[in-house]
């Protein structure tokens, strides 16, 4: 079960052009292109004839021909063209979705077609418009259920352990000082870790003579999306406050995009102030930040597949989870309430 009543990110802006682009979103085949002035459309991947993938067609004008036989169908879906056959009745159309380009991603609206909500486009990716700042963007598939993502990153104190050769220390699981926090149906948890020697990421790119105040401060807004703000300043000197001597800090955006009850699309963006001009130095702190990326997933395909041998199987809770419970409780409540709206 999903959350429907949403926009979710179906690409990077940057990947959508001229050629179909097949994605699954929800358990729904859908098919995405820009129209020639740009404007992105996305389609039932789903041809109402004999239900070959659209995506497999191609792009007359601002239309999208089936592979197979042939029809055609416009930026709204209905079929505008039938080989060797004049009448097409109005029910001959594949289903559209509301589709939204902004911050570097396009949203598509999963839910009534005719009532897209514009005041819910997430914002939570306009940093990587920042001017003057450096980004970069992962998408990847995942094998596992959205929510395996969610629990992780709402308990950073993983990095002690999976991110041991980068950004991870044993402090931030044994000494952080963390907070959860819920406000309505945002939740966000605060980890910090005073006093403590500089990871190696941190070390090598934040130059600290000295022990460090290191943050850690994940806000999840559902059903999947993540603003993650990363830093450190030389200990001692007033990090909490804003302040800090060596202040360095990174911020990473999350899109989570359900595809099937085991399998997500996670994009992720990461974005800083350009504390540099050599492009080395931004280049090597990029590698490191995607294989964190790419640790992650190992874990996530192998806990599902853990998980799929026994969903039943016990598993309990330590006190880390407290933020992780509080996303899952909210999108519960928001799962019986869209059920409710839509028996
Ligand atoms: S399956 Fe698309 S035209 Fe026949
Ligand atoms: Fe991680």
């Amino acid at each position: 079960m999903f959350l429907r009543n949403y926009w979710y990110v179906a690409a990077w802006a940057r990947d959508l052009g001229r050629e179909p682009l097949a994605r699954i979103m929800l358990n729904e085949p859908v098919v995405l292109f820009r129209k020639r002035d740009g404007t992105p459309v996305a389609l039932e991947d789903r041809c109402i004839h004999r239900r070959l993938p659209l995506s497999m067609g191609r792009l007359i004008g601002d239309d999208i021909q089936c592979h197979y036989h042939g029809l055609v169908f416009d930026g709204t879906g209905a079929c505008v063209k039938i080989p060797g056959q004049e009448r097409i009745a109005s029910a001959v159309r594949v289903k559209s979705y509301p589709a939204v380009e902004r911050n570097q991603c396009i949203f598509v609206w999963m839910g009534d077609p005719d009532a897209p909500d514009e005041s819910r486009i997430p914002t939570h990716f306009s940093v990587l418009d920042n001017e003057g700042w450096t980004t970069s963007l992962v998408d990847r598939p995942v094998k596992c259920h959205y929510q395996l993502i969610n629990d992780n990153l709402l308990d950073l104190s993983h990095l002690a352990t999976v991110h041991a050769s980068t950004v991870g220390t044993a402090h931030v699981a044994d000494v952080a000082d963390v907070v959860a926090e819920r406000d309505g149906d945002h939740v966000k948890v605060s980890r910090w870790t005073m006093d403590v020697p500089a990871a190696t990421t941190y070390q090598q790119f934040g130059q600290y003579d000295g022990n460090i105040d290191r943050w850690q401060v994940s806000e999840f807004f559902p059903p999947a999306y993540f603003r993650i703000n990363n830093g450190a300043a030389s200990a001692d000197t007033g990090a909490r406050d804003g302040q800090g001597d060596k202040r360095w800090d990174f911020w990473v955006s999350h899109g989570i995009t359900p595809v099937t009850e085991a399998t997500t699309h996670y994009y992720w963006a990461l974005a800083h102030n350009t504390w540099t001009d050599d492009a080395g130095d931004i280049a090597e702190f990029h590698r490191q930040c995607h294989h964190v990326v790419g640790e992650d997933l190992e874990v996530f395909d192998a806990q599902q597949a853990c998980i799929d041998l026994d969903p039943e199987a016990p598993t309990f809770n330590i006190r880390y989870d407290a933020g992780p419970m509080m996303a899952r409780r909210i999108i519960d409540r928001l799962l019986s309430e869209e059920a409710g709206q839509t028996p």
